[in-house]
């Protein structure tokens, strides 16, 4: 009969659908093609030879059985998805993403370096482990120069054999990147340097033996100690609020003369006094100063043994660099009162920041 035969050919379309290396476009083309399918052929023979009085029914199981072998091959889909389709319940609630979010140190960090992109600086990156030549040497710490002990260096092992220039050690400051990009870059030299450092200190609460920096430098004819001051004034500014103020007191860096410490306003009690500030209504964040003239002659030193013009011109050319603290400022940001959270990767600490 009509039914036995026709659920004779759906029985067979749903095992070639179900098969082993099943491909829908060949079932297309086998089944459904419009001139040589096997539907077509069914319908040939069915159709074609019913008395007219049968022709509407025949049609409409005709059209019944096409539509369910049709229906079979949408649902197979593709062979790499079915197993997983049978399985999958569509009505079950889905299951939330947990995204990660930036390391509140990173942010900090992308947060100064942006501020000075937009005042049009470059970012410049250095290795960290580094020579003694760019680390010290270069930027006029002499050796045995007592201000090197102040800098608690952690070196590379096994460096005794080689000349003190050479020996290898974890950067202490990003300071050395300033070297590195003067060797090769000629003024106007804009630049913002980011990066961990490194120096055998004991971990506190306010002390990490690795911490971040970002360093700055400008470089040009014409640059002078009010261009320092009215750069870090905006970028404080920027950084941390238009109300905050920003002073100046003597310091001493061996790379730069004149140097300066650089306070602000205390960003918890606006400068009336409070527990963070010690009551002095200010907080020290930044080194700073002008680049003295022996790093320029160092750099011009070596630029001429690697082959390069000594185009930094001591008569023509001044510039400022200054140096900050990336972990202090983001633990003032964040209220965050232990250094330790921000590299013990505890994710109850680090969801905070989600
Ligand atoms: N490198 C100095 C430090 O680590 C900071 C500094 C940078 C000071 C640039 C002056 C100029 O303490």
């Amino acid at each position: 009969s009509l039914d036995a035969a026709f659920a004779a050919v759906r029985s067979e379309a749903d095992a070639t659908v179900a098969a082993p290396g099943f491909d829908a476009e060949q079932f297309r083309l086998e089944w459904l093609g419009r001139k040589q399918g096997h539907l077509k052929a069914i319908s040939d023979a069915w159709l074609k030879a019913a008395p007219p009085e049968a022709k509407k029914l025949i049609g409409q199981r005709f059209n019944a059985l096409k539509e369910q072998i049709e229906g079979s091959l949408a649902s197979a889909g593709t062979a790499e998805t079915k197993p997983a389709a049978a399985g999958l319940d569509v009505t079950l609630p889905g299951s939330a993403q947990r995204l990660g979010v930036e390391h509140p140190l990173v942010r900090t960090m992308a947060e100064i370096v942006g501020v000075f992109q937009r005042m049009g600086y470059s970012v410049g990156l250095g290795p960290e482990v580094e020579s003694d030549f760019y680390n010290f040497e270069s930027l006029n710490f002499p050796p045995n120069h007592p201000a090197r002990d102040t800098q608690d260096t952690l070196v590379v092992a096994e460096q005794e054999g080689k000349p003190l220039r050479e020996r290898l050690l974890m950067r202490t400051h990003t300071s050395p990147v300033q070297i590195r990009s003067m060797l090769e870059q000629a003024p106007p030299l804009r630049l913002v340097i980011p990066g961990k450092v490194h120096r055998n200190d004991a971990a506190d609460a306010t002390h990490s033996p690795v911490f971040h920096q970002v360093e700055g430098l400008c470089v040009d004819t014409n640059i002078t100690f009010s261009d320092l001051k009215g750069t870090l004034d905006h970028a404080m500014k920027a950084f941390f609020g238009s109300a905050v103020k920003t002073r100046f007191f003597p310091s001493f860096f061996p790379f730069t003369e004149p140097s300066a410490d650089v306070q602000i306003s205390c960003i918890f009690c606006g400068g009336k006094g409070c527990r963070k500030c010690k009551h002095s209504g200010w907080i020290e964040l930044l080194g700073c100063g002008m680049v003295d003239p022996a790093v320029f002659e160092a750099v011009n030193k070596r630029r001429i043994e690697l082959g390069r013009d000594p185009v930094y011109d001591t008569r023509r050319i001044s510039g400022f660099a200054f140096g900050m603290g990336v972990d202090r400022i983001a633990m003032m940001k964040y209220g965050i009162s232990d250094i330790g959270l921000l590299y013990s990767g505890d994710m109850r600490f680090l969801e905070q920041f989600a």
